[in-house]
């Protein structure tokens, strides 16, 4: 979603679209630039533009050269169409002061009343631009011993919402910045300073970062860091790693590349997290011991879209090993005042750990006194900050907007969970374990071995309006995530119901030809989903069968994608590859960006 960067270096604008670039995997449908030039005055100068960063490019040409000072954006619409006109940055009425802002300012309409009452002009959709007008009046009608970062700090008080946001006035070597529930970060090094929506952009150009916490408010020059009195200073922490290169290798696209890293990030989510005698799993990092975790009244799990699958999984898992009270949310509609209190634990769960809803979910259960914890992939992101605790997927970075590898690793945390928690049987948790450790090796294989399958399913998809999922037990939320993707990269409208619901409604959809994606495990839902299929087939249906198993459940399917057998609880891991595979074929040959889905963000940092 919307992505910040800005520095104060030399050809700083340069820096600032190099940024942008770097952000560009949060998806976005415009990018725009703002620059300030050594002992320049005037109207600051900028550039904004529809499309990609690629073409801000283009547009900003040579006009940016040797800025001092500068600051980007890439917009993901939410108030007002995607036009050049609603891109960031936003000026006040004279050009000498811009802004750029991610999150969403709620009183914006009462707001945008007050300025036009002030006799400012309002020159896009957005809830935006009302901060430039705000500030600009701020910093007109403040006296004289007031400064632009007091200005700032006055025109915050007046928003309700969420807020990254950067602004820098002519005149002014600074970037006043400032973040209330949507993430920024600060970099420094050599002289320079940098600011970002997250840490990525800063492998390579600076040596140290603070990430800002909610609440801050200062101004960035080159000679240092200015705060507001009531404002915490940065804590800044030296940067080590390096960016990884947004690169989909011999691969045509990261969805594809981020599909085929799944034996290796597997591979890292259960590293270290079973023992050598292959009997014991222990996740470690959680802020209960697994005594504790027993001895709670109930787990709240809060996540979205396909990290809420992987939790519908785990809160399977629990269940089933525990005697725990146990209950995945969609994070929207989390009833943290009926399911939290002192003993309970909530885990967030998240690839990017910026999904606001997912936030706003883990800090109500906290408010009501109850434990958090987070399962997030991106290290440092503002989730595991807020838990201050947890395990991390370590699925490395995931840039295609579907997600893929981070689903496998929330599921495969999760069973590590289970076990940490369970007291079952030594021969029972040695059955699990030892599939576990055959993981990786098996997602290679079901990766590498091809017998045309995929190919036959996508052809029948290819020639149809719509598809429906069926799956039971744990079959069930993976047959959710295998629609959400088809949908997603394929844009191919889904149906996705348990096996078992089908006949009290949805079955009325079935007619010749309707494909039917069936996802049927070797066991003990099996025979049921035998039935299902069956139902579907004597309606018409044409089936397309992911399972392990030989026979007459495969005798009825027109196309059998065969997957590698393994231990039952462990079956989502193996049969989301073809689910995956399905989609990202069928999006291809429909000519979609399967890597940047249209109206998609990477992080969705707004409610
Ligand atoms: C699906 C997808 C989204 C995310 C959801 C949560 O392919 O990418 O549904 O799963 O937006 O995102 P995170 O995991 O970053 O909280």
């Amino acid at each position: 979603m919307c992505g910040i960067f800005g520095a104060i270096s030399d050809d700083s604008a340069k820096l600032v679209l190099e940024g942008l670039r770097k952000l560009e995997y949060r998806g976005y449908d415009s990018a725009g630039l703002a620059a300030v030039f050594p002992d320049h005055k005037g109207p600051i100068e900028t550039e904004r533009t529809t499309g990609f960063v690629a073409d801000l490019v283009s547009k900003a040409d040579i006009r940016f050269q040797g800025a001092s000072i500068a600051i980007g954006h890439t917009r993901w619409a939410t108030h007002g169409g995607v036009t050049d006109s609603n891109a960031h940055p936003h000026s006040s009425n004279d050009g000498r002061i811009t802004i750029v802002h991610n999150g969403i300012i709620e009183n914006a309409h009462e707001l945008l009343e007050r300025i036009g009452n002030l006799g400012y002009i309002v020159n896009s959709e957005t809830d935006s631009e009302v901060i430039v007008h705000l500030l600009d009046h701020e910093i007109k009608s403040q006296s004289s011993n007031k400064t632009p970062l007091d200005a700032f700090a006055s025109t915050l008080r007046l928003l309700k919402g969420s807020w990254a946001i950067a602004a820098i006035i002519s005149g002014f070597d600074e970037i006043l910045i400032a973040r209330n529930g949507a993430p920024l970060v600060i970099g420094r090094g050599d002289g320079n300073f940098f600011v970002s929506s997250d840490i990525q952009p800063l492998f390579g150009v600076c040596s140290e970062f603070a990430f800002l916490n909610d609440g801050q408010v200062l101004a960035i020059e080159r000679s240092g860091i200015r705060i507001m009195p009531e404002s915490e200073e940065p804590y800044f922490e030296m940067l080590e790693g390096s960016y990884e290169e947004q690169d989909s290798g011999t691969f045509p696209h990261l969805m594809l590349k981020e599909i085929h890293d799944q034996p290796i990030s597997v591979s890292n989510s259960l590293s270290g997290r079973i023992s050598a005698d292959g009997i014991n799993a222990a996740l470690g990092g959680i802020c209960l011991n697994s005594e504790e975790l027993r001895n709670l009244d109930r787990i709240n799990i809060v996540a979205c879209g396909s990290a809420y699958y992987a939790s519908q999984i785990g809160a399977i898992y629990i269940r089933k090993h525990t005697n725990l009270t146990v209950e995945a949310f969609r994070a929207s509609e989390f009833p943290h005042e009926r399911v939290c209190s002192p003993n309970t634990l909530t885990i967030g769960v998240s690839q990017s750990g910026e999904t606001k809803d997912t936030l706003d979910a883990l800090q109500s259960a906290k408010l009501q006194g109850g434990h958090i914890t987070s399962f997030c992939n991106a290290i440092g992101s503002t989730m595991s900050r807020l838990a201050g605790n947890g395990s991390y997927l370590h699925a490395g970075p995931e840039f295609a907007v579907a997600s893929t590898k981070a689903f496998s690793s929330m599921v495969s945390v999760f069973i590590l969970l289970a076990l940490t928690i369970s007291e079952m049987k030594e021969v029972d948790r040695r059955a699990i374990v030892t599939e576990i450790r055959k993981l990786p090796n098996k997602l290679t294989t079901q990766l590498l071995e091809d017998d045309g399958s995929i190919e036959r399913a996508t052809e029948i998809l290819s020639n149809s309006k719509s598809a429906i999922f069926i799956g039971r037990g744990i079959s069930s939320p993976l047959s959710n995530e295998g629609a959400l993707k088809m949908m997603e990269v394929a844009y191919l409208p889904c149906l996705s119901y348990p096996g078992g619901e089908l006949k009290h409604g949805p079955i009325a959809l079935i007619e010749d030809g309707t494909p039917v994606i069936a996802i049927a495990p070797d066991d003990q839902t099996s025979v049921l989903m035998e039935s299902s299929i069956r139902e579907c087939k004597s309606r018409g249906a044409t089936v397309i069968l992911i399972s392990d198993t030989e026979g007459t459940m495969c005798d009825l399917a027109d196309v059998v994608i065969p997957t590698q057998p393994t231990h039952p609880d462990l079956s989502p891991i193996v049969n989301v590859i073809p689910l995956q595979l399905l989609a990202y074929e069928l999006g291809v040959s429909r000519g979609t960006n399967v890597d940047r889905p249209r109206n998609l963000a990477k992080s969705v940092t707004v409610t």
